[in-house]
């Protein structure tokens, strides 16, 4: 383990390819609530009983609300030191870095990546629930009003575009392609307590490939990081990746 005084620039060869999987804990110092570290309530409900397809057929007004509620602090953030870094990255390395990211709000674009692999959806996307094929609705108007669910010219309601408990992460054969070929994997500000990403680091050991953990605390899957070090991801990204 080490502190975040002790961090050196880290060396990227010529060869090297870099994946990186962020979570909730890269847009903590943009005043964006993580999941786990206020118990993860709303409202005084669990996170779990929200985002889930159980929760929009029972009651999806109240989830229509949480993401209302989520997207407006979205829309009032800015991206942090953390988001910077890892677009100076992108334009260093190119196409040898690969970001992909497990938070729904578009901070790492903001901050000006070009490439960023949402795997558990976007918040400022919606889609059709019946999946009628008229494709992603990007209506601004949609987003902030919190009231009405709208509908779609089928008839169906518009549910956001995120995946919810229970349903399939998206872009997973790219993903596991890209930790195949990759030299390095960083993991900043998850906490290692959902699947699949939180196995991505094992496939990178099972390779014998260095991986880093950023973080105030250690991950559940700590055991799995060649290099851990504990310091919030706006201080230690940009000593690590200068
Ligand atoms: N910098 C880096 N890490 C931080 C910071 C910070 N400034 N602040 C907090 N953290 C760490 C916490 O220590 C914790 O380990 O970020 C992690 C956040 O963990 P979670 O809240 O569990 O978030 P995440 O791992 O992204 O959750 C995964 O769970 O609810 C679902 O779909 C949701 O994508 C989410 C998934």
């Amino acid at each position: 383990m080490v502190n975040v005084e002790e961090i050196g620039p880290v060396e990227i060869g010529e060869e090297d390819r870099l994946f990186v999987l962020t979570g909730a804990g890269v847009s903590a110092e943009s005043g964006l609530p993580t999941f786990r570290d206020n118990g993860g309530l709303w409202n005084g409900y669990l996170v779990e009983d929200v985002a889930t397809p159980e929760a929009w057929h029972e009651d999806a007004e109240q989830v229509w609300r949480f993401y209302a509620m989520r997207r407006r602090d979205a829309l009032s953030a800015r991206p942090n030191a953390a988001h910077t870094a890892l677009a100076r990255l992108e334009q260093r390395l190119g196409d040898r870095f690969y970001l992909c990211t497990q938070n729904v709000d578009d901070l790492h674009e903001r901050a000006g990546s070009k490439r960023v692999v949402h795997m558990h959806g976007e918040l400022f996307r919606s889609r059709c629930e019946r999946a009628c094929g008229r494709g992603d609705f990007f209506d601004e108007g949609i987003y902030t009003a919190a009231a009405e669910i709208p509908r779609c010219t089928c008839g169906g309601r518009i549910r956001p575009h995120i995946v919810w408990f229970g349903e399939t992460p998206l872009f997973m054969d790219e993903i596991y392609a890209e930790i195949e070929r990759c030299t390095m994997l960083l993991v900043a500000g998850s906490s290692g307590a959902v699947y699949p990403a939180a196995g991505f680091v094992q496939w990178a050991r099972r390779r014998g490939l260095r991986t880093f953990y950023v973080g105030p605390e250690l991950p559940l899957n700590a055991s799995q990081f060649t290099e851990r070090v504990m310091a919030n991801a706006g201080e230690a990204l940009p000593r690590l990746f200068p």
